[in-house]
């Protein structure tokens, strides 16, 4: 199959696919048990973390909820700066929360010092932050806006969307002191949509116990007690979870790092192509997404031509999001895409440009 370098879903491995033609299981087995044990401690070394990963059966905005619900009885302040961060800051809203916004244009990224001064202002319970703003192509600097919340505000909770980051960028959710972590399966993962993952660390879970109202079906402390028992509250999505065991060998047998290494070289190789062909990528240099190159359209194409012109030739990209569509475009080289796909589209794209 041709790749598609959209931010998902994204291609998935063959054998990954057919890993959930596997026959079903009931879930309050040992079988299942001994699985879902399995993909736990595989996830852990993903998520950098020796805590906990909760798998729910909903896409990644499920988790988003899941944060507000638990961590959050009255006050959040959500880092917006495009349109993830955005949905993030009307889930709170949404459940009734006390919600700021900390605003950048789409495009710019949070910086630490302005988080440092939203929180010198006002306590807040939790922070959101999204780690790769899929909208835009802008990388926030979690690692630093981390360290800021816990220096200025230390009860604050930490909560990162890393949903088209995680699994291609290394996120590293202990050391950086991330409270609560979620990722998609249909990004970085490689894997179908459908099932998300949220690392959730002892300090955050200690906060849930006093917040009223954290609903039932993403109650992380119900979820935890079943965990203990390596199961689920409710009937999990078992043929996502036979592909995420397969697709988890894959990930860690390709090695974290060399992953995390190929991400980076398709985004600096895409991105250098952009400049050289004379278009800026939209966000600053440095802060750059590694999944999801985002391009300023400055030589005016036609998108939907470009993308009629690559299906025929079995690929397509992605327009931009929402009112950056024409204006921008997106390559994702997230998930399975090798350099000699980007290498591919790059020739297909340049044939376009001459016309
Ligand atoms: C950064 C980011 N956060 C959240 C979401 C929502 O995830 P889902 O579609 O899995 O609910 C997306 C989807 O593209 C995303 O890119």
């Amino acid at each position: 199959m041709a790749p598609m370098f959209v931010p998902g879903p994204v291609d998935v491995a063959p054998e990954v696919l057919q890993a959930q033609a596997h026959a079903m299981l009931p879930h309050r087995s040992k079988d299942f048990e001994a699985m879902f044990r399995r993909t736990e401690e595989k996830l852990r070394q993903v998520f950098f973390t020796q805590y906990r990963v909760f798998q729910a059966t909903s896409s990644g905005s499920g988790m988003q909820e899941a944060g507000i619900r638990n961590f959050a009885q009255e006050t959040v302040l959500s880092c917006v700066n495009g349109a993830f961060a955005e949905r993030w800051y009307k889930v709170a809203v949404g459940n009734g929360k006390q919600a700021d916004k900390l605003e950048v244009p789409w495009g710019q990224v949070i910086l630490p010092d302005m988080l440092a001064g939203a929180l010198k202002k006002k306590f807040y319970e939790v922070v959101t932050i999204v780690h790769n703003e899929t909208s835009t192509g802008a990388e926030n600097p979690i690692k630093d806006l981390a360290a800021v919340v816990h220096e200025v505000s230390p009860d604050t909770l930490v909560l990162v969307d890393a949903v088209s980051s995680l699994g291609g960028v290394k996120v590293e959710m202990d050391a950086w002191g991330i409270d609560f972590l979620l990722t998609s399966s249909q990004k970085c993962m490689a894997l179908p949509p459908g099932i998300s993952f949220a690392g959730t660390n002892d300090r955050a879970l200690k906060k849930a116990e006093s917040v009223a109202n954290r609903g039932w079906y993403f109650d992380l402390l119900l979820m935890e007690k079943h965990r203990l028992k390596d199961s689920t509250p409710m009937t999990p999505a078992m043929a996502l979870i036979f592909a995420l065991d397969c697709q988890l060998d894959r990930i860690l047998s390709e090695g974290l790092d060399n992953r995390f290494a190929r991400h980076q070289a398709m985004a600096d190789r895409t991105q250098k192509w952009a400049i050289e062909q004379g278009m800026e990528p939209l966000a600053p240099a440095g802060y750059r997404s590694k999944t999801v190159s985002t391009i300023q359209n400055s030589r005016g194409m036609d998108i939907s031509a470009l993308n009629k012109f690559l299906l025929e030739r079995g690929m397509r990209i992605a327009n931009g999001y929402g009112d950056l569509k024409d204006k921008t475009f997106r390559i994702a080289h997230m998930g399975e895409i090798q350099m000699t796909d980007v290498d591919k589209l790059l020739v297909l794209m340049e044939e376009f440009l001459a016309k």
